[in-house]
């Protein structure tokens, strides 16, 4: 593989160059605090939200030169040479930008390591967060390859945003005025802080501390960017490393503050020294302090290390582990994915290195990723579930997201958030067998907004809480809105829009209707349906199901084009996604979710979605999200007309929407098609990474649809997106088909037929089942002979034995 490749166990991926088509980035991170990195040390920090709490500076543009970052400058000033001439580079190539000899960044499990040669010094830096405290550790070896003594000046260095990222993109040259960094001289260590003590016009309010920290003794310290740099400098150029002129600047008032040490290490030859850099933010002084302390100590800093690579090793080796005769899909099943799902459960999607990164989490992201993790941390699941219960309020809409700091989020909520807890809640239950959560109590929301759209504007303050209901109540109200909530034809109103966030103006009137959200509708109200029988509820599930029928009707008779199911309807009643419309006019979602809903009958309905699938949107790199692309805006749809032809919502390969696609196959029986589709978008078996640009070892959001003029093929915003918990389910539940479900595992793979032989380890309620799967005959579905330990089981379920020990499971498919 061009630019890297995989190390043998598959749970690093190794950068061979460090100039990559674009960044390669790691999330380094605990529930608190979160380090985004690429492979030369570029990228920023925030705690608790990459909005509000930002400490390094970083903007989107920044992704084409990839600086700032967490960088360390060396120089040395040359044998024998008179005055200030050096030699100087950076650690991480970056910024400098000087040739290396050698190097290496190593993309581990919550944790980066990167190496370089220069001058015969190799150094090795490790970026990690640890597990308690909230900062990241940079633990650094140098090491004097040469046989003469070397005396090195080196020179940790970072640039400061502290606070709110959005004031700061908006208010750039006001937002420094508020700047306080220094250096404490009792403690050998620099500050970052603003004087942010109420929020006003172009701030908010921010009281806490950045620090940065060395355990070298530091020979000096710059907090000021501007004397740092020099004139018409960047990073890239600074003149106080390249001209030798470094000064002491012990205070930052009112313009960009950067941390910078200056310190220097003598080597022997051969020798070797390590030492430590900490960066951090903390509410006090006095707790930054405790950690500094803590960390300025190698030998904890490297237990803490061992402790960090041993937790993220657990949470992603210690559960699901499949083997199949595909090393790549094994490599990013029982690694990367479960990592990136990780990722996106704990931060969701703002903090993107692409994206504008307004802070909090999103309602429908959250619930489908905490959906995917599951099967791996069902606690998790639980957490993140009530809390989005939470947000539901009393008329049944849900609020579009919330943020650790700042509460429920408060902006126009999108028709679909309804739709996607019970899903959650199901598969939660499914995981642990625990029906007692639908009895929990969980608050009502109140805010500004009424009936999902409307503002109360008799409403003051922001979110409160309007008494509590039982969780069942909650996900009863969910859907009753979205059924109600119907336009002229009966199906559910798109308002803002539904999952499609760029289908933003179809119901600008509040008359335009979605046959996805009906879709989605059913597939949620027969969910409900199966809660209700749990609960044993039985008028109740009947209510659901006869809910779930009369959508099911109209969308059959109002969706169906005679080949396809159509996308929606807009104000004006035009209707979209369907034959008749010029461009757009086949969407991936509503074939895929009259799969996933049941809305499409199984036999000739199913196979004409099928076909229709196949015919106008696979392709080479994958299944666009509809064909043919906007080539005009459309102002009765919206922003999803105006990106350009095959970007984003517009006709890209969107793989979030693929993998919907991949399940759909799968419940269909078609186990080749849905892998096929798979590997078309799986980063590790791409053809040419200078085509796909992105990291071959996470998901992108979207690969460049065929009908852009010239990037077909090129993967975008990786990372955080809801591509890697359904990548993920679709894999481990759907392909390889063992699936929880309320009384037991299901066995139920959907195979490409040359798969003869695999095997999914499965812990499931206290037990762990080995699943052999065995394909003699080459078919892609049915299950014809399964056994537990031995012995025959009927049908394709495997009832838990709740003994908490190993059992093996064997089914023959046929
Ligand atoms: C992004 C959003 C997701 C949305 C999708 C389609 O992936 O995170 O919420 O459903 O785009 O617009």
């Amino acid at each position: 593989m061009k630019y890297g490749r995989f190390s043998s166990d598959g749970l690093e991926f190794i950068v061979t160059q460090p100039e990559t088509p674009a960044p390669w980035i790691n999330y380094l991170t605990n529930d608190r605090y979160c380090a985004v990195i690429s492979q030369t040390g570029g990228g920023y920090s925030f705690y608790r939200d990459c909005r509000t709490d930002r400490i390094l500076r970083w903007a989107p543009d920044y992704k084409n030169f990839d600086r700032p970052g967490r960088y360390i400058y060396a120089r040395e000033v040359k044998p024998g040479v008179k005055g200030k001439k050096a030699a100087a580079w950076s650690l991480t190539y970056q910024p400098l930008r000087v040739k290396p000899d050698s190097f290496e960044c190593r993309h581990g499990l919550g944790y980066t390591t990167i190496t370089s040669k220069y001058y015969g010094i190799t150094s090795e830096i490790t970026y990690f967060v640890p597990t308690h405290e909230d900062c990241e550790v940079w633990l650094v070896k140098l090491t004097n390859d040469t046989n003469r003594e070397r005396k090195l000046e080196i020179y940790p260095y970072v640039e400061w945003l502290m606070g709110d990222y959005h004031e700061e993109l908006r208010y750039r040259n006001i937002m420094n005025l508020y700047n306080r960094m220094w250096f404490d001289e009792a403690h050998q260590l620099i500050w970052g802080w603003k004087t942010a003590f109420w929020q006003g016009m172009n701030i908010k309010e921010f009281k806490n501390y950045g620090f940065f920290a060395t355990d070298l003794e530091v020979k000096g310290y710059a907090t000021q960017k501007a004397a740092f740099l020099g004139r018409y400098n960047t990073e890239e150029k600074p003149e106080s490393i390249l001209e030798g002129t470094f000064k002491n600047t012990a205070l930052c008032s009112g313009e960009d503050g950067i941390a910078c040490f200056k310190n220097v290490v003598k080597l022997g030859a051969k020798q070797s020294k390590e030492f430590v850099v900490i960066l951090g933010e903390t509410e006090g002084q006095a707790q930054a302090l405790k950690w500094i302390g803590k960390y300025r100590d190698l030998g904890h800093a490297k237990k803490a290390l061992d402790e960090t690579k041993a937790l993220w090793r657990e949470r992603v080796c210690g559960n699901i582990v499949v083997k199949t005769p595909d090393k790549d899909f094994d490599t990013m099943v029982n690694a990367w994915v479960k990592y990136q799902v990780y990722i996106c459960n704990l931060w969701s999607r703002s903090p993107s290195f692409y994206h504008e990164g307004s802070g909090g989490r999103g309602y429908r992201d959250s619930c489908q990723d905490s959906e995917a993790i599951c099967s791996i941390n069902p606690d998790l699941t639980r957490k993140r579930l009530l809390h989005a219960a939470s947000l539901i309020r009393r008329d049944g809409t849900s609020a579009p997201g919330w943020s650790d700091t700042t509460g429920a989020a408060n902006h126009r909520p999108n028709k679909d958030h309804q739709i996607w807890l019970t899903a959650t809640v199901c598969s939660y239950i499914q995981e642990t067998g625990d029906v007692s959560i639908l009895k929990e109590y969980v608050p009502y929301l109140k805010d500004k907004w009424v009936g999902g759209w409307e503002i109360d504007r008799n409403f003051n303050g922001g979110a409160q809480i309007d008494g509590e209901g039982m969780l069942f109540e909650h996900l009863e109200k969910n859907l009753n809105f979205c059924f109600n909530d119907v336009g002229e034809r009966g199906l559910p109103l798109i308002g803002h829009a539904d999952w499609n966030d760029a289908i933003d103006a179809a119901g600008k009137s509040h008359r335009g209707e979605s046959v996805w959200l009906a879709q989605a509708l059913v597939r949620s109200l027969k969910f409900f349906a199966e809660l209700c029988a749990l609960t044993e509820d039985k008028e109740k599930e009947q209510e659901f199901l006869n809910k779930a029928r009369t959508v099911t009707e109209r969308v059959n008779e109002i969706g169906w084009d005679g080949e396809w199911y159509t996308r929606g309807f807009t104000d004006e009643g035009q209707a979209y996604g369907t034959k008749a419309y010029d461009e757009g006019k086949i969407f991936i979602n509503t074939q895929a979710w009259a799969i996933l809903s049941g809305v499409a009958q199984a036999g000739e309905r199913e196979e004409k979605v099928l076909k229709a699938v196949d015919r106008y949107l696979d392709g080479k790199h994958g299944l666009a999200l509809f064909y043919p692309a906007f080539t005009k805006f459309r102002p009765e749809l919206g922003r999803i007309s105006m990106f350009s032809e095959g970007t984003k919502e517009n006709a890209a390969i969107f793989c979030h929407a693929a993998h919907f696609m991949v399940v759909a196959y799968c419940m269909a029986g078609k186990g080749q098609r849905a892998y096929d589709s798979l590997c078309k978008i799986m980063p590790n078996k791409q053809k040419d990474y200078d085509v796909y640009k992105a990291e071959p070892y996470v998901y992108a959001e979207y690969l460049v649809g065929p009908e852009n003029p010239y990037r077909y093929g090129e993967g975008q915003f990786t990372w955080v997106t809801g591509t890697s918990g359904w990548a993920f389910m679709a894999a481990t539940e759907w392909l390889l088909g063992v699936r929880r479900d309320y009384d037991g595992l299901r066995i139920d793979p959907c195979l490409p037929s040359d798969w003869k032989k695999c095997s999914v380890r499965r812990p499931f309620r206290g037990d762990i089942y080995e699943v052999e799967i065995e394909n003699p005959n080459g078919v892609e579905k049915g299950v014809v002979e399964l056994t537990l330990d031995g012995h025959p089981v009927k049908g394709n379920l495997i009832k838990p034995v709740g003994d908490g020990k190993t059992h093996k499971v064997r089914a023959v498919l046929g």
